[in-house]
């Protein structure tokens, strides 16, 4: 585990840096066929250079029947025909470490797809030397599942097998079929895997539901979730004490975390970031032990399950955070958006969208940006006839099932297909697509996108803002959340007016007078594009502005 005991200096580069996810299939296509594609990345690696961020993430690209859109893996060590060649991924590797950026790959062990060879030769017979690599078991007494466990897309786990007499576990689709970890044939295959991709140069993974790998081993009923209320997901409806973060899990994480280990040399160090959903004191368990290192970043979705968006919220959950993920030693990180949730500029409004992009990448951790994002793509509307996600088509009658809204194209510009590919893509565009892209953002300097660059920039030049303490600040109630990022003498103030009205707020304790008499900052950055000087013991902010001011260095008194 890395203490956060560091110098801004010591960082490295997964600490220090942004991380930007492609959904491969939406991002560029360049044969044609309507969905994207690895050369389409490669064709963007300028782009993404721009947006000064550090790291690329691709969703799964790994031989696939795209049942789940690549998260049924048929072959762990090669590249789906529809994304192109494992020498395209090679060609896209070395372009994108010539740009100084890295790339992380999407890692599906907890599940492979049922087209795999590995379950192939598992269904053929209850004595098929890979029985035992996937969860199989008899009915029930008088028949039906063997218990009552849930998949997250809705319905059973358990898909029953005519051929064998028993029942295989999958916790999403039934082309799913979950690996047993238990079995050490199952680890070291999964394993060798990562070894592959390693070896040829990748410098991390994303490891899917890296939570659910381990499966308690009396096949129990889960008890009943009294929070449960109706129109919840159907999932949730059972306290997943069988099925989620069992003791074994850490285990297995360890093995991964060791394989890391075995391919990191300083400068060139390989980490993963643990798909988690849990609570706070759960979360950072998966940082590791004394027993031994976990995942570099367990992801942090606090943000994203946040149930009011409000500075008070906000900032409490912040706190909460640091202070959590500092006593245990690990490094932070945040995310507002992902390819299974909707987009944080639909779900907070317009008028909230820089505060949050604000407040992503001045937290301190590690920030995780989703791609187009950073012009602001919204949620798109998905008629019925073109809806694609399996876990939205399975459960038609929860509104908010459907994961396609947050998956439509890249808008590259106001072409036909939006520069995104020659043909009707896979997803429908966004309808404000002519307006809202990255062509017209970049010829105009008042955009989101440059927002984005400016605030992105910022951040790589600002050690405070990279590598400094986090300081909530009690000032600005249910309205503005402010912090301090603090670093050696610089002081960093943060200031996000969440409510629809201008605030002035008194912030003068947390700094000691200026020669003048006064106590003023420098703006650094505002939503608004305001620049100059501040006075802290009357600043004003407009109704949704984000502001972030230098305070006059070594003049400060903070707690
Ligand atoms: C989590 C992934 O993010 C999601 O897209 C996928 O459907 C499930 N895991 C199953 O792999």
């Amino acid at each position: 585990m890395t203490g956060n005991e560091v110098t801004t200096d010591s960082l490295l580069w997964w600490q220090r840096g942004i991380v930007y996810q492609i959904y491969p299939r939406s991002f560029q296509d360049t044969d044609g066929d309507g969905v994207g594609d690895l050369p389409g990345v490669t064709a963007r690696l300028d782009y993404l250079a721009s947006l000064n961020i550090d790291a690329v993430w691709l969703s799964p690209i790994f031989t696939s029947p795209m049942k789940d859109f690549g998260y049924d893996v048929a072959d762990y060590e090669d590249v789906d025909p529809l994304f192109g060649t494992l020498a395209d991924f090679d060609e896209l590797l070395s372009q994108a470490h010539a740009r100084g950026l890295k790339v992380m790959l999407d890692l599906v062990p907890n599940h492979s797809s049922d087209q795999h060879p590995w379950f192939q030769e598992a269904r053929r017979s209850r004595d098929n030397s890979k029985r035992d690599w996937y969860i199989w078991r008899d009915p029930a007494p008088g028949g039906g599942p063997p218990n009552n466990w849930l998949s997250f897309f809705g319905g059973r786990a358990w898909t029953f097998d005519p051929h064998s007499n028993q029942y295989y576990l999958h916790q999403f689709l039934p082309e799913q079929p979950e690996l047993n970890w238990a079995n050490p044939e199952v680890r070291a295959a999964l394993l060798g895997a990562m070894r592959f991709w390693l070896a040829r140069g990748v410098d991390g993974f994303r490891v899917d539901v890296i939570w659910l790998l381990g499966k308690h081993g009396d096949f129990l009923d889960e008890p009943a979730n009294e929070e449960w209320r109706e129109g919840h997901f159907e999932h949730g409806q059972l306290s997943h004490i069988y099925t989620q973060d069992l003791p074994e899990t850490h285990a297995y994480i360890r093995e991964m975390r060791a394989v890391l280990d075995e391919f990191s040399v300083p400068g060139q160090e390989r980490m993963m970031v643990g798909e988690i959903y849990l609570p706070l004191e759960k979360l950072v368990t998966y940082y590791g032990s004394e027993v031994g290192a976990e995942c570099h970043l367990p992801f942090n979705f606090l943000l994203l399950t946040l149930q009011e968006w409000s500075a008070g919220t906000v900032r409490d959950l912040a706190r909460r955070y640091d202070e959590a993920v500092r006593e245990y030693g690990g490094w932070p990180n945040w995310v507002l958006g992902n390819h299974d949730q909707h987009r944080f500029k639909s779900k907070y409004g317009a008028a909230h969208y820089r505060l949050a992009q604000t407040l992503l990448l001045t937290l301190r951790g590690t920030p995780t940006v989703y791609y187009g994002d950073e012009i602001g793509m919204q949620n798109v509307e998905v008629p019925r006839e073109r809806q694609r996600d399996p876990s939205g088509l399975q459960q038609s009658d929860n509104p908010n099932a459907s994961r396609d809204p947050e998956r439509t194209p890249m808008q590259w510009d106001a072409s036909p297909f939006a520069g995104f590919s020659s043909v009707e893509p896979w997803l429908p565009l966004a309808p404000d697509y002519e307006r809202v892209n990255v062509s017209v953002q970049d010829a105009d300097p008042h955009s989101d996108l440059h927002y984005f660059r400016r605030l992105t920039a910022l951040r790589r030049a600002t050690p405070e803002l990279y590598g400094g303490d986090f300081l909530p600040l009690p000032e600005g109630g249910n309205d503005v959340f402010a912090f301090v990022r603090a670093h050696e003498g610089g002081r960093v103030m943060v200031l996000l007016n969440f409510s629809s009205r201008a605030v002035v707020l008194d912030l003068s304790a947390h700094a000691s007078q200026a020669r003048d008499g006064g106590h003023t900052g420098e703006v650094l950055l505002s939503s608004l594009e305001r620049g100059g000087d501040v006075e802290l013991a009357a600043l004003s902010l407009e109704a949704h502005e984000a502001l972030i001011v230098r305070l006059i260095p070594n003049l400060v008194s903070l707690p």
